[in-house]
């Protein structure tokens, strides 16, 4: 097994707070391999002293895990710090030459315009010699034209069976979850699909905000951050046809197949299929937070709604309402699948004022349920009627407890080689595709960008994005 690792980026907010607690956590549980060793690498000039003492700070204030003294000491003796300028390949190469005789894992945690140099560097210092491996994050380029061009120069130096490109959403076990349920349950199979189906709200709203990332997220945005990512993974996920086996490349097959057949998003279409908005100060948890205020003044929006349609015969007319923002009321993940009314309305109320649609609900983060709406006489009708209430079943599982966190699985499959969690070039490029598509739709309509106050759950345009529940929440009435 690959036993050294290259995390470029170490000092980065992502390293600190989810890699090398994650690491941390694989060596104390035993999983990492014997040898096992990192060479911590970034652009400041300290020393491995110096970068062990800031590892073992960080150590002491992981709110999820309390390692023991001895483990977090053992830890820290495999670590070693190079600084390095990663906008040269030959200072890249000096700082991994002396560890290219072993099979390597290198960790691009660093922005993407560094990825090229790096690469070249990692290749002209032996890194990259087969069996070695790369891992990348997100984002890969800022739009389909860098992304090709990152994913083809990087292709020419190393296999792409060998690089391995998260998106740390598809580690979480509640968005494996989803496969479980998808392809393990004839009862959902049968009715998933534009007959039954009447619409989808995939919804990712997070409290916090853009914090310590204005330089990255002034030129990114919501857009670019959250829905060429972690959401379309998700699109993916729901819609996707049942793949042959769940081996990795028949899973991303049909990733790429949904990816391809969403509708280019067009201009005339902006205003009424998407929003995007700007928080203002507002208040969470009663304590006050400031606005968003991006450095050079850019047009970058922190909430996004728009609808996606997938032109394909499973899903034709079925609207996907994607959604996301920072500083929003509170943190979660939901996926809300609406099924279309019954056919015939049998009960009291012909004008079905009572009736619900069914409604399914995956809720991903914070906690992991599942709750089914139907509609049920159970409630108890006065004998001679059938008066129908709405029942709402929940499915939770205490599971979640012990489940790794997504850094760490994916950890361990790249080491193991397992490519089922990580997107391959082409699902990336189709990603990209789609988003440039909403991205030009929104320049030439000049789309504005509308405030929404921090704590809120967004723009006032934008309850049509929302799941039901969510949506009246945000209508106070
Ligand atoms: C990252 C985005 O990929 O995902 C962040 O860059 C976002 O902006 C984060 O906050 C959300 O991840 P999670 O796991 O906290 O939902």
């Amino acid at each position: 097994m690959h036993d050294t690792l290259l995390l470029f980026g170490a000092t980065g907010d992502l390293a600190q707070r989810y890699l090398f607690p994650s690491l941390l956590r694989l060596m104390g549980d035993g999983l990492l391999p014997e040898g096992f060793r990192v060479r911590a690498l970034a652009l400041s000039p300290h020393d491995t002293d110096k970068f062990r003492g800031i590892l073992r700070e960080r150590f002491a204030s992981l709110s999820h895990y309390t390692p023991t003294a001895e483990q977090v000491e053992a830890f820290l003796e495999r670590v070693d710090y190079r600084s390095v300028d990663m906008r040269t390949p030959a200072s890249v190469a000096d700082a991994v030459r002396d560890l290219a005789d072993r099979p390597c894992v290198s960790y691009l945690s660093i922005p993407p315009g560094l990825y090229m140099s790096t690469c070249e560097g990692l290749a002209l210092g032996g890194a990259f010699a087969a069996p070695s491996r790369l891992m990348l994050e997100k984002p890969i380029g800022a739009d389909l034209a860098s992304a090709r061009e990152i994913n083809a120069t990087i292709g020419r130096l190393i296999d792409e069976d060998r690089i391995f490109r998260i998106d740390h959403y598809l580690g979480k076990a509640a968005v494996q979850n989803l496969l479980a349920l998808r392809f393990g349950n004839a009862l959902l199979e049968a009715v998933w699909n534009r007959n039954y189906i009447d619409s989808v709200h995939i919804l990712v709203s997070e409290s916090e905000g853009v914090d310590g990332r204005n330089s990255y997220y002034a030129r990114s945005g919501a857009l670019r951050d959250m829905v060429q990512s972690h959401i379309l993974q998700l699109l993916c996920l729901v819609a996707m046809e049942p793949p042959a086996s769940l081996e990795a490349d028949r899973i991303r097959d049909e990733k790429v197949k949904v990816l391809r057949a969403l509708r280019p998003f067009c201009a005339k279409e902006a205003r009424r299929h998407s929003v995007r908005g700007r928080y203002t100060a507002g208040t969470i948890n009663g304590e006050p937070v400031q606005a968003y205020s991006p450095p050079d003044d850019s047009d970058v929006e922190t909430f996004v709604g728009v609808t996606a349609h997938i032109d394909n015969w499973r899903w034709a007319g079925v609207p996907f309402h994607l959604c996301t923002g920072k500083r929003m009321a509170d943190r979660s993940t939901v996926v809300t699948v609406t099924l279309k009314p019954v056919t015939h309305w049998l009960f009291e109320r012909p004008d079905r004022s009572n009736a619900v649609p069914n409604r399914l609900t995956f809720r991903l983060q914070p906690q992991e349920d599942i709750e089914l709406g139907l509609m049920s006489s159970l409630a108890g009708p006065e004998w001679g009627t059938l008066e129908l209430q709405p029942l709402e079943l929940e499915l939770s599982s205490e599971t979640g407890q012990n489940r790794r966190i997504a850094y760490e699985r994916l950890f361990l499959d790249a080491f193991h080689g397992n490519h089922a969690l990580f997107v391959r070039n082409d699902e990336v490029e189709a990603a990209w595709a789609w988003i440039d598509s909403v991205v030009d739709a929104w320049r030439e309509d000049n789309s504005p960008l509308q405030p929404y106050p921090a704590g809120s759950w967004g723009p006032e345009d934008a309850t049509v994005f929302l799941p039901e529940r969510f949506d009246a929440v945000a209508r106070p009435s």
